[in-house]
């Protein structure tokens, strides 16, 4: 299979996984971060033009594949293999008219992307950023007068989608003494019972909930699902967290919802757009603490995503079943 050639989009691809295609494949690997990001069309050139005659192309970045890029493959281009978990970015009905399968990274990251869920609970719910604040200006409120925040114990916790994200924030809460999980999808998960959790209605999970953790793929359905309606049914005491896609939440209306202290507070992994422009007015608000899309990026999981990927590419070009498919 060495005269299989296949692209790696970026240059940030871990080293074991770069081993691993390199082994059996011709692997052509472009020099830049990101593809088609305003201000670096040179990345884009590179791609187009390594593109030609490749079997396998690796995807490293929440930047759309472009029906341009799949033009210029070829039809001898088998697989997708994006380095994430989501493939909201990835063209599925482009990929789809051309017999083209795709592969994604789940499971491999539910950890640490729960991990930074927890994080982001506690940042928002502790008021991370005031305080933070505080050690930067050396001005510190002493004694009891402090920044006051809301205990994780003691509370109702909803997490919107229990798939192997949405499980792992329960098991990592399950030592935070909170009273009770509930959560809401499309259909009750097996799962659920084990961990305790309840499943209930949106509506439900909405108006009980004091911490919401979104962990649902962008899909049509799921775009804006945080709107002005839903915020509006909320606790006073509410904190919302999001690890998924930064479009799951309308974010005119969660910056309304935050700035009128209708809910108390949010935590978001990832937001529209990425980067969030610093003078962005959502990052104007005490009550919202971001970070800038680190749910997978610790060193054994970004190496285990990349070597999940490559496995599936060898899977793909050796006419064998994909680990992990995407059902297009
Ligand atoms: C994912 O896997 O979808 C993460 O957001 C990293 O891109």
């Amino acid at each position: 299979t060495k005269n299989l050639k296949v692209l790696v989009s970026s240059k940030d691809f871990p080293p074991a996984a770069l081993k691993v295609l390199q082994e059996h494949f011709t692997v052509l690997q472009t020099h830049y971060m990101n593809y088609g990001e305003e201000g670096k069309t040179l990345t884009k050139e590179d791609l187009l033009k390594l593109i030609p005659g490749c079997s396998a192309l690796v995807w490293i970045s929440n930047l759309p594949i472009t029906k341009e890029l799949l033009d210029k493959a070829g039809p001898q281009l088998k697989v997708v293999a994006t380095v994430s978990a989501g493939y909201n970015h990835c063209n599925v009905d482009e990929l789809k008219a051309r017999g083209i399968k795709l592969s994604n990274t789940p499971n491999v990251l539910s950890s640490a992307v729960a991990e930074i869920a927890v994080g982001l609970l506690l940042g928002a719910a502790r008021r991370f950023n005031e305080n933070l604040a505080q050690v930067a200006s050396g001005e510190w409120e002493i004694g009891f007068d402090k920044v006051l925040g809301q205990d994780i114990r003691g509370s109702t916790v909803g997490i919107v989608g229990l798939g192997g994200i949405g499980q792992a924030v329960v098991k990592r809460l399950a030592g935070f003494e909170v009273s009770k999980f509930i959560y809401s999808g499309h259909r009750e998960k097996p799962e659920g019972k084990a961990l305790g959790a309840e499943f209930v209605t949106q509506d439900e999970l909405l108006t009980q909930s004091d911490f919401i953790v979104l962990a649902v793929p962008l899909t049509n359905e799921t775009k804006h699902m945080i709107n002005k309606d839903n915020l509006a049914k909320m606790k006073n005491n509410a904190i919302i967290v999001n690890v998924g896609r930064g479009d799951l939440v309308d974010q005119d209306a969660l910056y309304d919802a935050l700035k009128n202290k209708q809910i108390y507070a949010a935590g978001l992994d990832v937001t529209t757009p990425e980067p969030l422009p610093k003078d962005h007015k959502l990052l104007t608000l005490p009550n919202l603490f971001v970070l800038p899309h680190i749910g997978s990026a610790t060193v054994r999981t970004r190496t285990e995503m990349g070597v999940l990927a490559a496995n599936n590419v060898i899977n793909a070009l050796t006419g064998k079943a994909l680990i992990t498919p995407v059902q297009l």
